[in-house]
């Protein structure tokens, strides 16, 4: 079985579509930089070994991920998933599990990287936005792309309505990333992500609500 550390900050729906999706990993460790985290709570439900390590107590970012990077280690993880984990690492966490750490991002990369997506999209006017699971890498939100959902963007959308329709799909493309890391079908060469052998695609167009 797949060793699985995740990390989570805040309210953990998709750590929670992935657990519902029943997949054939063994979630090892849930990991949070908030103690307070609903995620970490839903974590503690399901009877999952949790551990919160409180970033305000460690104000060196370098000495903080370094910390993180041995808590998630002791679990010896085969991958690690990024589930909401709100703080940006450093390049010696990433070094440490670059290959084995994956992102979802609430835009369709590269576009809007960083922060407040949806409300970027909405000033944009872009007709259509979405979600990618990517593997991480140095360079933020940059990383190569293991799937993406595309979602229609309406006129009377808000950020909330589009943020929504998004998350609906981040819960599908999630799951559907790591049973391929999983079933070992990532394909990982020179930046481009292929799956070995299954007809899903890695593009999802959905007519969303
Ligand atoms: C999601 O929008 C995800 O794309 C982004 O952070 C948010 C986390 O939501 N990285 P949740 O905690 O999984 O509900």
């Amino acid at each position: 079985m797949t060793r699985v550390v995740v990390l989570l900050s805040g309210r953990g729906s998709n750590f929670q579509a992935i657990v519902e999706a029943q997949l054939p990993i063994d979630i090892v460790a849930v990991i949070s930089n908030r103690p307070q985290a609903t995620g970490l709570a839903y974590a503690r439900e399901r009877g999952l070994k949790t551990v919160a390590l409180d970033h305000t107590a460690h104000p060196d970012r370098v000495a903080f991920d370094a910390l993180l990077a041995d808590a998630i280690e002791a679990h010896q993880p085969d991958l690690v998933v990024l589930a909401g984990y709100m703080r940006i690492l450093s390049p010696a966490f990433i070094a440490r599990f670059e290959g084995r750490l994956l992102n979802i991002h609430p835009s369709l990369l590269p576009m809007f990287p960083g922060l407040k997506t949806h409300e970027r999209a909405l000033e944009e006017g872009v007709k259509i936005h979405g979600c990618t699971v990517h593997f991480v890498t140095a360079q933020l939100d940059h990383g190569p792309i293991v799937i993406q959902a595309a979602v229609p963007v309406h006129a009377d959308d808000t950020p909330a309505s589009l943020s929504a329709r998004v998350l609906a799909q981040e819960h599908r493309i999630y799951p559907q990333a790591i049973r391929w890391f999983a079933e070992g079908r990532l394909l990982n060469q020179q930046g481009r992500v292929n799956v070995r052998g299954d007809s899903t695609s890695q593009a999802v167009l959905s007519s969303g609500a």
